[in-house]
């Protein structure tokens, strides 16, 4: 990221962005178009709607936690109208409800959904759940955020119409990159599209994208570390990132439970990039968190929305090699005595 800067109008960021929307699509394991954005999740998120939907759409919001909540009031802030299946927390959704739903609903122009709600660490089904919303014909819009380059998620397979995720996840790069991808039948959606927007206008993104630029000025150092990153992904091999990523979440949530604590997510659904733990009863997560900081270096998540201050999490995505959840486990289990809690096995 420390390279000299360079003009991104100039051959080294057309060759630059050449390489890594060609690298981005085999990890996305799709031929659609996709754009990299300068800006958060959210802004990839906000861009998955405003250019597929016009106010006064019904849309469906498939939602299992705190960023399922966000996706439905971005489409409702923007004046569509919102139906929610939700689930219970730590639990994922029910393909069927989200079949009803449909049903029920035959107005509706496209489902929202999340593939890994990491405020509760589950992972969705978004096979099944596809399959249901292809079946009724309407459009997919997808937040990988925390799910794509960690877990399988092969968007022409499952016929993903718009799917985003986000650099400070599995891409294991900073914060400020959302990558969108966009298939033929959401563009004809574009088509129609009427929500405002400006800065987030994928239409311009493609324009520029003819010339492997971007319409505003990009993020270029990140663009430079997503670069390698994606080097390492494909040296190590897709399938065995999955894999390694299956194995990490794993040991983490055995050495959790070892611990004496219980997991949030429904075991069926719970997710290889994060991981959620129940707070024992009587310890304050501000203050377990704290001590993790403080005295062992150690940074976990706390809980967010309705779940703040009942559980904490441990993320486990992109580079996290086994010594750093071993590291977890060693900090809890000198912190949690601290707060109020004896882990098993500790005297
Ligand atoms: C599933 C999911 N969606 C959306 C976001 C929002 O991304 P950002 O914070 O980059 O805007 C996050 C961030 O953690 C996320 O995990």
């Amino acid at each position: 990221m420390g390279v000299q800067m360079f003009n991104h109008r100039g051959p080294e960021f057309a060759a630059l962005q050449g390489r890594l929307t060609e690298g981005l699509k085999k990890v996305f394991q799709t031929k659609n178009d996709l754009y990299i954005l300068t800006t958060s999740g959210t802004g990839g998120m906000e861009a998955a709607v405003v250019n597929f939907f016009s106010p006064g759409d019904h849309i469906l919001s498939v939602t299992i936690g705190v960023f399922g909540d966000r996706f439905a009031s971005i489409a409702e802030k923007f004046g569509a109208k919102v139906t929610r299946v939700k689930a219970e927390l730590g639990k994922a959704a029910d393909p069927a409800a989200v079949r009803d739903a449909l049903k029920t609903n035959p107005d509706v122009k496209g489902v929202l959904v999340t593939h890994n709600e990491t405020s509760t660490g589950v992972t969705n089904d978004l096979e099944a759940i596809a399959r249901e919303v292809k079946a009724a014909g309407k459009l997919l819009v997808v937040d990988a955020v925390s799910s794509l380059g960690s877990l399988n998620l092969p968007v022409d397979a499952w016929k993903c119409d718009v799917v985003v995720s986000g650099s400070q996840k599995g891409w294991m790069v900073p914060p400020g990159l959302a990558m969108v991808s966009v298939s033929a039948e959401a563009w004809a959606a574009n088509a129609k599209a009427a929500m405002s927007r400006f800065y987030f206008d994928l239409g311009q993104a493609k324009q520029y994208a003819a010339r492997n630029q971007t319409p505003w000025t990009p993020a270029i150092s990140i663009m430079v570390a997503l670069d390698v990153s994606l080097k390492m992904i494909e040296k190590e091999g897709i399938q065995q990132v999955f894999a390694r990523h299956q194995r990490v979440a794993d040991k983490t949530r055995k050495g959790l439970r070892d611990l004496g604590l219980s997991l949030l997510a429904d075991p069926k659904n719970a997710s290889n990039t994060v991981t959620a733990a129940k707070l024992p009863d009587g310890v304050k997560g501000e203050e377990l968190l704290k001590v993790l900081r403080d005295e062992h270096d150690v940074v976990l998540g706390e809980g967010q929305g309705p779940l703040t201050g009942k559980i904490i999490r441990v993320g486990h995505l992109g580079w996290v090699p086994d010594e750093d959840i071993e590291g977890v486990f060693a900090a809890l289990r000198k912190a949690l005595p601290k707060v109020g809690f004896v882990p098993a096995g500790v005297k």
